[in-house]
């Protein structure tokens, strides 16, 4: 947080009085002080280790299955008091505004819970055998309100700090929109952890947290380390493509925009999740071939001999020996591979036809080039979208799969597309943006009869 409005320190002052007054209010006799010492040492250590799910955002703990346990176990005063044991958590990162805000915030939406755990009809205490299964409604609202309060009270903040022009931090646009639910849906999910908690206690006492935590932590460490994994994914991507478009500085921009232009196709046709990924890596890679490609023929502004050319028809077989090793591209480098193909088997490498060529080559297809063709280039400038449209439905059912560029068209026309910049070079550069595009279908590389 920088320097806050009056509106926003406001805010944040009626949430920390609210629940200061609601826990001081009590009552504390009768209070099982020593399940909420322990909920709440175990609070501060799931607080302490939690995990980060988007740099600078967003963090997920184990916290919320003991704060909804407490709520079963010491009822709204305990629950609210174990929340705010989450000031003591030494995660680095908050401020002290910050850590302040989060104890009252997690403070208040537990003592929310509690009330309406018992409003709901739920008995504080430990649960038995006969509270099953009338005890899973009062519990399934506590957890509900938990989460909402929780979430509810965040946004708050969030939206009231967040820079003017730029909207809520981290919910902005409806991908921000799309994440806060699958947050929410999946606090919803561990709360469940809070209720197997507290009925374990009736059985193993204070080993209950344990026996719920421990799967917990390790699906948290699972999770951590699937971030770290997509971390070096990119990163080894990123450094292939920036190889690339080193060598090739004319297409600078061109594997992000292809990539971008992949997924769009992929979603307009309902592509899996896992394969959108997928061909947004093959969009980013369809070209690294040209690393295997010499400069010069790359470079060369004429005529291409038939070696040079064949050269140049190479490159999607040498792309896939560049990354074939790389175990995470799986069916990316059957996009990689077949790019080249047309729908009329007159592509290359192989001369593939229609359903032969994979699924993926044929969306590469179109998406590069339709980026060639609306990138400006030294023979030519950028044309238009639309008439890079019409090129498209010119050449579909020939060079390109007609169901692609239909998809294409019709995910354009609702998203748009980012005009790339002309590429600025300095004058020894020259030689670099002078050469033909290999995927620019209106202006197809020329080959020489005879030498
Ligand atoms: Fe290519």
């Amino acid at each position: 947080m920088g320097k806050l409005s009056r509106v926003a320190l406001i805010y944040i002052g009626a949430v920390v009085v609210i629940a200061a007054v609601l826990v001081a209010r009590g009552p504390f006799t009768g209070l099982s002080w020593q399940y909420v010492v322990f909920l709440g040492i175990l609070v501060i250590v799931s607080e302490s280790r939690a995990t980060q799910l988007r740099k600078g955002q967003l963090t997920w703990s184990s916290s919320s299955a003991a704060m909804l346990a407490s709520v079963v176990l010491v009822g709204p005063v305990g629950a609210a008091i174990v929340g705010a044991c989450t000031a003591l958590g030494l995660r680095r990162g908050p401020s002290v505004l910050q850590r302040v805000f989060n104890t009252a915030m997690y403070a208040l939406s537990a003592y929310l819970a509690g009330r309406a755990f018992i409003a709901l009809g739920g008995q504080v205490g430990l649960p038995s055998e006969k509270s099953f299964p009338g005890i899973i409604g009062p519990f399934a609202g506590a957890a509900l309100i938990h989460v909402v309060a929780n979430h509810g009270l965040l946004s708050g903040v969030l939206w009231l700090t967040a820079d003017p022009g730029q909207g809520p931090a981290g919910a902005r646009g409806s991908q921000g929109v799309g994440l806060s639910v699958r947050l929410v849906l999946s606090d919803l999910g561990y709360a469940a952890y809070g209720l197997l908690m507290a009925a374990l206690w009736t059985v193993v006492g204070f080993f209950a947290p344990l026996l719920v935590l421990i799967p917990l932590f390790v699906a948290r460490w699972a999770v951590a380390q699937f971030a770290e994994q997509q971390k070096a994914y990119e990163a080894t991507v990123g450094a292939l493509c920036q190889a690339v478009e080193t060598k090739d500085f004319y297409t600078r921009g061109h594997s992000d925009r292809v990539s971008r232009g992949s997924v769009m196709i992929a979603r307009e046709i309902g592509m899996r999740g896992d394969r959108v990924e997928a061909i947004r890596y093959a969009g980013m890679l369809h070209d690294v071939g040209k690393l295997g490609v010499p400069t010069k023929v790359l470079q060369k502004t004429g005529k291409l001999t038939e070696e040079e050319y064949a050269a140049i028809q190479l490159h999607p077989m040498r792309g896939l020996d560049i990354v074939r090793e790389i175990g995470f591209l799986d069916e990316a480098l059957a996009g990689i591979m077949h790019h080249h193909e047309r729908i009329d088997g007159r592509g290359y490498p192989m001369g593939l036809a229609g359903d032969e060529i994979p699924e993926f080559a044929r969306v590469l297809a179109v998406a590069d080039a339709f980026d060639s063709m609306t990138s400006t280039r030294s023979y030519r400038g950028a044309r238009p979208v639309h008439q890079a449209i019409e090129e498209l439905r010119k050449w579909s059912g020939t060079q390109f799969d007609p169901a692609f560029v239909d998809a294409f068209v019709a995910a354009l026309k609702r998203e748009g597309w980012p005009r790339p910049e002309a590429p600025v070079v300095a004058a020894d550069d020259l030689a670099t943006v002078t050469a033909q595009d290999h995927d620019d279908p209106g202006a197809p590389l020329r080959v020489i009869d005879s030498l």
